[in-house]
C-alpha cells in the first residue's frame, strides 16, 4: 500500500522520525529518567518502542490507558497522573496484576483508592497550574491520610503545564524553577522516592524532579515545533475535495472532527491555513492544487488530535509500512 491509497483523513507516522525523536530523548533522558507519558500517542505499538529505548515505566492519564497498558504487558510500573473517583474504574485498576500507582490530592480522593483496592499513591501538587493538585502546604496532611489508610505513599508529583509551550527559553526555565520549588518542598514533608513532573517543552530544564513526564516529543505537533528541537513525526493526510481558484483557496477534507484545536489550526507546506470547519479546512494553495490531490497538515495539538481517530499509519515516504491501533482510546 502507499500512502496516497489510504482514506482521509488518515494519521501518519513518519517511521524515521518517530525513531529519532525516541532515540533522541532516551539519550537525553536515559532509563527512568523518563516516564514517557502515554496519553499523548494512546498507542501501545508505540509505547513498546519508548519501553524498547529502557523506559519501562509510564505516565497514563486514565484508568482505561493504565489498563490497556497492562493488557498489552507495558505494566512494570503504571502512574496515573490523574485523580479519579469512580469506584469501577479504581477497581479495575487495583486488580491489574503489575504495579499501579494514582495520583490523589484531597481525602476525598484518598479515601476512593484506599476503598477500592489501590495500594500505592502519589500526591498531586499544585505547582502553579491551576489545575488537579493539592497546595504545596497541604501535601504532607494528604499524605499522613494516605498512610493511615494503609496505602504505600510512593513521592509527589507535580505538571507545571504552564511552562511547557513558553517560546523564550528563559522564561521557561524560570517558571519551571518557580514551579519546582513549590515541588521540591512538598516532597519533603512527603517523603518517598518519587517528584514525577515536567513535559517535551522542559523536559530538558527541569532538574528537580527524579523522571520526567514527556509524552509529545515522539510525534510532536505545530506548537512545541517552535519551543523544542525533536523532529515533526505525524501529519494528518487529507484530500483536496474542492477549489476556488477565482478565490484563491482550495478545501480539504480534514477538520474540528479530526484534529485537536485547542492550540490552534493545523499548518501545511501547501499554503496558509484561513480556516477550519467540522469536515473541511480552506487554505491558499501557495501553488496550485489539484482536487484528488492528497496533502499533509501538522496538527497544532498532537493528543487530542490523536484521540480523535481509530489508527495511526507508519510509513515511510510513500510507502505504508504498518496499521498501529490508537488502543488506549477511552476513560
Ligand atoms: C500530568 C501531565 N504530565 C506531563 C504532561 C506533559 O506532556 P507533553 O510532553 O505532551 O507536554 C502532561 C500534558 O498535558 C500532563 O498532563
Amino acid at each position: 500500500m502507499i500512502v496516497s491509497d489510504l482514506p482521509t483523513p488518515a494519521l501518519i507516522v513518519e517511521r524515521a522520525d518517530l525513531s529519532a525523536n525516541i532515540a533522541l530523548m532516551a539519550e537525553r533522558l536515559p532509563g527512568n529518567r523518563l516516564r514517557p507519558h502515554v496519553k499523548a500517542h494512546k498507542c501501545t505499538a508505540l509505547a513498546h518502542l519508548q519501553d524498547a529505548a529502557g523506559h519501562h515505566g509510564f505516565t497514563c492519564a486514565t484508568p482505561r490507558e493504565v489498563v490497556g497498558m497492562a493488557a498489552a504487558g507495558l505494566g512494570a510500573d503504571l502512574l496515573l497522573a490523574n485523580e479519579t473517583l469512580d469506584p469501577a474504574r479504581l477497581r479495575a485498576m487495583a486488580d491489574l496484576e503489575v504495579p499501579v500507582t494514582v495520583a490523589v490530592d484531597s481525602p476525598q480522593t484518598v479515601a476512593a483508592a484506599a476503598e477500592h483496592g489501590i495500594t500505592r499513591v502519589v500526591i498531586d501538587v499544585n505547582v502553579g497550574l491551576p489545575r488537579c493538585g493539592v497546595d504545596a502546604a497541604g501535601a504532607g496532611a494528604i499524605a499522613d491520610l494516605a498512610r493511615a489508610r494503609g496505602l504505600e505513599v510512593r513521592g509527589v508529583m507535580g505538571y507545571e503545564g504552564h511552562a511547557q509551550p513558553l517560546p523564550d527559553r528563559a522564561l521557561r526555565q524560570q517558571v519551571t524553577d518557580e514551579a519546582m520549588v513549590l515541588l521540591a518542598k512538598a516532597a519533603q514533608d512527603v517523603g518517598g522516592d518519587l517528584v514525577s513532573a515536567g513535559g517535551t517543552g522542559n523536559h530538558d530544564l527541569n532538574t528537580v524532579a527524579t523522571e520526567i513526564q514527556a509524552g509529545s516529543y515522539a510525534l510532536m505537533d505545530s506548537q512545541y515545533a517552535g519551543v523544542v528541537g525533536f523532529a515533526n513525526a505525524l501529519t494528518v493526510l487529507a484530500t483536496v475535495v474542492s477549489t476556488n481558484a477565482a478565490g484563491g483557496y482550495a478545501v480539504a477534507d480534514l477538520g474540528l472532527k479530526s484534529l485537536g484545536m485547542d492550540h490552534g489550526n493545523p499548518t501545511t507546506a501547501a499554503g496558509a491555513v484561513w480556516f477550519c470547519s467540522d469536515e473541511h479546512t480552506t487554505f491558499a494553495p501557495a501553488e496550485p492544487v489539484a482536487i484528488g490531490e492528497k496533502l499533509r497538515f501538522v496538527p497544532a495539538h498532537v493528543d487530542p488530535t490523536i484521540a480523535y481517530h481509530d489508527a495511526l499509519w507508519v510509513v515511510d515516504g510513500q510507502d505504508v509500512l504498518e496499521r498501529w491501533e490508537v488502543d488506549l482510546r477511552g476513560w
